[in-house]
């Protein structure tokens, strides 16, 4: 994937940096988390779920900083040489300004540096972060019904995307 330049840095504003993260930033992902997710379709985790993955060697978390805070993160998983991208969000006040991509192309940066052939996702059917996708190369390769339970208990479909490092 060929790096481009990105606008999220207006002028004079400080630069995003985004740097591997560890289980002390897991207080400012959720609330990012909290922040991005629409409660209605069951997508975002809790504290604990998230606590949880981040535990898991195999896990790799990316924040996104300005100054000291945390504007966006990306949460991955490597099995062998397949990664599942597992989570990605941008607090609302940064979307639509180059971070989710930012996040993204510098997950594939860091999967390419350890081996990996091909990156997995489940995302709810109809998610326009779709669109974001797809400039990472995503296809649908697969449909998942009823994956998510909203707080209502209705369920939402998932798609499997994929997307192949060595193209
Ligand atoms: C998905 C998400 C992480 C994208 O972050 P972002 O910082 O807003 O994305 P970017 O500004 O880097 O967008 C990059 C490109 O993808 C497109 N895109 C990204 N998110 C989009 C969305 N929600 N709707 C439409 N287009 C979107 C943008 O149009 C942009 O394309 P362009 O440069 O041609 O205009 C963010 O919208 C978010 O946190 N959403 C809520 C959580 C979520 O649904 N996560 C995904 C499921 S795990």
């Amino acid at each position: 994937m060929a790096s481009r330049q990105r606008t999220c840095e207006g002028q004079g504003a400080p630069p995003i940096a985004v740097q591997p993260g560890d289980l002390s930033d897991l207080r400012d992902v959720m609330h990012v988390m909290e922040a991005a997710f629409p409660e209605t379709y069951g997508e975002a985790w809790n504290h604990h779920q998230c606590r949880s993955m981040l535990l898991m060697p195999s896990a790799k978390l990316l924040v996104a900083r300005k100054t000291d805070s945390i504007c966006g993160f990306v949460i991955s998983r490597q099995a062998a040489d397949e990664e599942e991208l597992l989570m990605i969000a941008v607090s609302p006040e940064y979307q639509s300004q180059g971070v989710g991509y930012l996040l993204l192309d510098h997950m594939f940066r860091v999967a390419r540096k350890d081996q990996v052939s091909a990156v997995f996702l489940e995302m709810r059917t109809d998610n326009p972060a779709a669109k974001l996708y797809e400039k990472f190369g995503f296809r649908k390769i697969g449909l998942r019904k009823d994956y998510y339970t909203g707080p209502n208990k209705e369920k939402f479909n998932a798609t499997t995307y994929k997307t192949s490092l060595n193209d």
